[in-house]
């Protein structure tokens, strides 16, 4: 597929917000944004390019039914990738927290879901500076960089409309070449 399909799980609803935000900003060379928990790997697994967004909840975890969800999100999805091969996919991951009150599993999910989609051979674009945040650890951290873009809408909301923005640019060329 030449367009590029958007998944998210979500609990309150924020990260499909922006996942509809960022579909909107890409015009059409993307798909409606897809619940992860309401899909199946087929229908996944039809792009090429992906752009996947995810909460951090619990105590750095995915969303699930381990955290209280009463639908599947990523936490039932993934282990269903087990037998797939991501080579020559293109991967951009967005993900919220909150670094005040998570300050050491800030945006765990990002990186959670980086390494699943690595170790199944797929190449992940995307990675954000992490200066401008202020946590102390973080699952998602590689050097200076996180794995994808990091959002707080708790303590930093007015930034993540320019962030978005600036990440899509960076982004784009690497999933639609
Ligand atoms: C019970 C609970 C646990 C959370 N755990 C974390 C966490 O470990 N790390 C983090 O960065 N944010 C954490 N958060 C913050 C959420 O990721 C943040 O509120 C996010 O915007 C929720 O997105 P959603 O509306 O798509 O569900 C937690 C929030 C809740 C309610």
């Amino acid at each position: 597929m030449t367009h590029i399909g958007i998944f998210f799980g979500t609990d309150t609803g924020r990260t499909r917000l922006i996942a509809k935000q960022i579909a909107k900003k890409l015009r059409n060379t993307a798909d409606t944004p897809i619940n992860i928990g309401r899909t199946t790997v087929t229908d996944f697994l039809a792009y090429d390019a992906l752009i996947v967004g995810s909460p951090t909840l619990g105590d750095g975890m995915l969303p699930g039914k381990s955290t209280g969800l009463s639908q599947p999100s990523w936490e039932e999805f993934l282990p269903q990738l087990a037998e797939a091969d991501l080579h020559g996919k293109s991967i951009a991951i967005f993900g919220f927290g909150d670094q005040k009150k998570y300050p050491n599993e800030f945006v765990d999910a990002i990186g959670l879901l980086h390494d699943v989609f690595v170790a199944r051979r797929a190449r992940v674009v995307g990675r954000w500076p992490t200066s401008g945040y202020d946590f102390t650890s973080s699952q998602a951290v590689d050097g200076d960089e996180f794995l994808g873009l990091a959002l707080d809408r708790h303590h930093q909301p007015a930034l993540s409309e320019e962030r978005i923005d600036t990440w899509l640019a960076q982004i784009k060329p690497e999933l639609l070449p």
